[in-house]
């Protein structure tokens, strides 16, 4: 597998759910697991490190400066990533049907790309402080994907509008998209993880076993 990674088994086997845990510029494979912990303790967390490396920082895809990505190396990490989980799936022996990405800032990104890019790899993703990472060549089907998109209102690096163009994309692919607003910058709030806890056992869905609070 592609990724220095960390897994985290669930507390039942196979787990009911597992995240993928996604961070942002300059963080890690260790950075995500306490919120990820958080969110839903009966899940298991999968959380890889970015292989693109800007200054000594760990990043998902490459950007040419704040906010302007190397659209060939998104496409290239999308694909990196989504494969990445088919074969953690192989390997941890979960069903990759059951994969919710949660991604923060640039791994919020790389979710989305993902999500355009190769539909049906990620059932249900939370994006904190995304942006459109690139437009698609060709519209995915996103029937049956749902997603929660989390923006800060004063955030300096992701403009609100970004954020909604981002919601409308999905959406017009026919995701189920749930787009709020925090009185925040870029930073995660506890507005942030409250509403993406209550987000995640809505979202459930025909999953499986109750998600304690
Ligand atoms: C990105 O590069 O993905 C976004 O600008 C967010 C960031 O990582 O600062």
């Amino acid at each position: 597998m592609d990724y220095t990674h960390r897994f985290i088994p669930a507390p039942q086997s196979p787990p009911a759910r597992v995240l993928l845990l996604l961070h942002g510029t300059g963080g890690n494979e260790d950075d995500m697991i306490p919120l990820g912990r958080d969110l839903d303790p009966a899940a298991a967390l999968l959380s890889p490190r970015g292989n693109v490396l800007e200054n000594g920082m760990p990043r998902f895809f490459r950007r040419l400066a704040e906010g302007v990505f190397d659209e060939e190396d998104v496409i290239r990490r999308a694909h990196e990533l989504a494969d990445f989980v088919t074969a953690a799936a192989a390997q941890y022996q979960f069903d990759p049907q059951r994969v919710t990405a949660v991604g923060y800032s640039n791994g919020a990104n790389v979710a989305a790309a993902v999500l355009l890019l190769r539909p049906g790899v990620l059932s249900r993703a939370v994006l904190f402080r995304a942006m459109v990472p690139l437009v698609p060549p060709s519209p995915p089907d996103l029937a049956g994907t749902r997603v929660l998109i989390s923006s800060g209102k004063y955030d300096p690096i992701v403009p609100l509008e970004n954020a909604g163009r981002l919601a409308t994309m999905l959406r017009q692919s026919g995701a189920d998209v749930t787009a709020r607003v925090e009185d925040a910058g870029h930073e995660l709030t506890h507005g942030d993880t409250a509403a993406a806890k209550n987000w995640l056992r809505e979202s459930q869905g025909d999953a499986r076993t109750p998600n304690p609070v």
